[in-house]
């Protein structure tokens, strides 16, 4: 897949609006899963119904089981309580699904001695009515603590709080997840430690073993879940990413051969956009190490894709174009490796993102970040087509002739000669997917287990 030319990037503006138009009167997918105002006129302006083409047989979960991989979001408890719409989108988009927030100490702990699981429970409780897999995040982290946490824990009692968290969270929902990010985000070269790891209240109060304690206690509290090392900075072709990926994987081989449970690694994948003239990244290095973690027989997970266009200047639509042809380029090279079996964006719409609320990453010049699937409208963006297209690239969908170019639904992302014919208007695919099964997620694509 080369670079969108400019004339393709104008071309899909128009496709994806007229996509966007022909879906604006249609009720929203989620009403028939119980909502009642699917035909009345407060649906109708409450929210506009997403692109035609982009639910059913055209949504990211159906292109991910012809690509076998799961697609899925980061997801806001809070709005999932408060709007059916939202819980909609996400049921029909997804096959795997986490919490951005709920399953963070800072959510689960309001005392050193309560749990509170409410959030927790009922995102268990929405993925298991709606088939989706659920992703546990995080188990340990630097962040997300709990206001008294600096202040109780202390190296006398920090071993028995720390299992006995991991031990009742994991222990809760064992059996019920696909997956666990255990340890999230361990290394940082930064802090000088030969060992590369991250100086943390946890290594402070437990020692660089603290990683494989958090690992043990999960396993033996939930045999399950693919026990996951989650981390960010990996991703790019300079030296920083270079080392951090060095760094991980020499704590990665260390815990394999201590035969610690560890089955796959998560990428977090929060980008940057290409700039509109720059040449398409390469992310060799992230091949190479995917290959690496394939070779030590652990899965790959990208876990919270989403792509910040701050450093953009350009108007709405040309910067949500340079996202789209980020998630391209990414996705298409990365999934070109088999042992990455799921996607998940942080997040599903640009009115939620963190990119938006998240001081550090607000733009200077007061515009919204796009760097997700759906605007605030639950309308598909570029992203979403480019997201898709990756998918159906990954080979499951037989290779496309140059005479079928015609037919390719999703034309924007095919390269064209100059004065070739114009770009097709995004359709419904003519390319048959595979329909998401309906029975149970253990219908979905297979995820190995952890052989427990
Ligand atoms: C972020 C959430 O999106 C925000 O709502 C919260 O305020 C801070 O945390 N890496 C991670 C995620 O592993 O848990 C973070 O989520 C984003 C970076």
């Amino acid at each position: 897949m080369g670079r969108m030319t400019r004339r393709e990037v104008l071309a899909m503006g128009r496709d994806l609006g007229a996509g966007l138009a022909a879906g604006a009167m249609l009720p929203l997918a989620g009403c028939r899963h119980g909502g009642k105002a699917a035909a009345g006129p407060m649906s109708q302006s409450m929210v506009l119904a997403p692109s035609a083409t982009a639910v059913g047989l055209g949504s990211l979960k159906a292109h991910a089981v012809n690509a076998n991989l799961l697609y899925g979001c980061a997801v806001d408890v809070k709005q999932l309580r408060a709007d059916q719409h939202y819980g909609a989108l996400v049921a029909e988009q997804s096959s795997i699904i986490v919490p951005e927030n709920a399953m963070k100490w800072a959510a689960l702990r309001p005392t050193p001695e309560l749990f509170d699981f409410a959030d927790a429970d009922y995102l268990v409780d929405y993925a298991e009515r709606n088939n989706t897999k659920l992703r546990g995040h995080c188990l340990v982290w630097h962040e997300a603590r709990p206001k008294w946490f600096d202040s109780v824990v202390y190296q006398g009692n920090a071993r028995q709080i720390f299992t006995e968290h991991i031990g009742t969270v994991a222990g809760r929902y064992s059996g019920r997840m696909h997956s666990w990010d255990v340890v999230n985000e361990a290394i940082d070269v930064k802090d000088q430690r030969a060992d590369g790891l991250r100086v943390t209240p946890w290594l402070q109060l437990l020692g660089p073993d603290y990683i494989e304690m958090a690992y043990k206690t999960a396993r033996a509290a939930d045999p399950s879940a693919l026990l996951t090392y989650n981390d960010y900075g990996l991703e790019m072709d300079d030296a920083a990413s270079e080392q951090k990926r060095a760094a991980v994987l020499v704590m990665l081989r260390r815990l394999k051969t201590r035969n610690v449970p560890i089955d796959a690694m998560g990428i977090q994948s929060h980008l940057t956009a290409e700039g509109f003239n720059a040449a398409p990244r390469r992310y060799a290095g992230l091949m190479a190490f995917i290959s690496e973690l394939s070779g030590m027989g652990l899965q790959v997970f990208l876990t919270e894709m989403d792509v910040n266009d701050g450093a953009l200047a350009g108007d709405e639509l040309q910067r949500s174009h340079a996202v789209a042809q980020t998630y391209h380029n990414y996705l298409t090279t990365v999934l070109g490796n088999k042992s990455v079996k799921a996607v998940l964006t942080w997040g599903i719409t640009n009115k939620n993102t963190w990119l938006n609320y998240d001081k550090r990453f607000l733009r200077g010049d007061g515009h919204q970040q796009q760097p997700l699937p759906f605007d605030g409208e639950y309308r598909a963006t570029p992203a979403f087509f480019a997201m898709r297209d990756a998918f159906d690239g990954r080979g499951m969908v037989a290779p496309v002739a140059s005479s079928a170019q015609e037919a390719d639904p999703y034309a924007p992302f095919t390269p064209h000669a100059a004065g070739d014919m114009p770009v097709k208007p995004v359709v419904a695919p003519t390319v048959q997917s595979a329909p998401v099964p309906a029975g149970p997620a253990s219908t979905l694509p297979a995820m190995p287990t952890t052989g427990k």
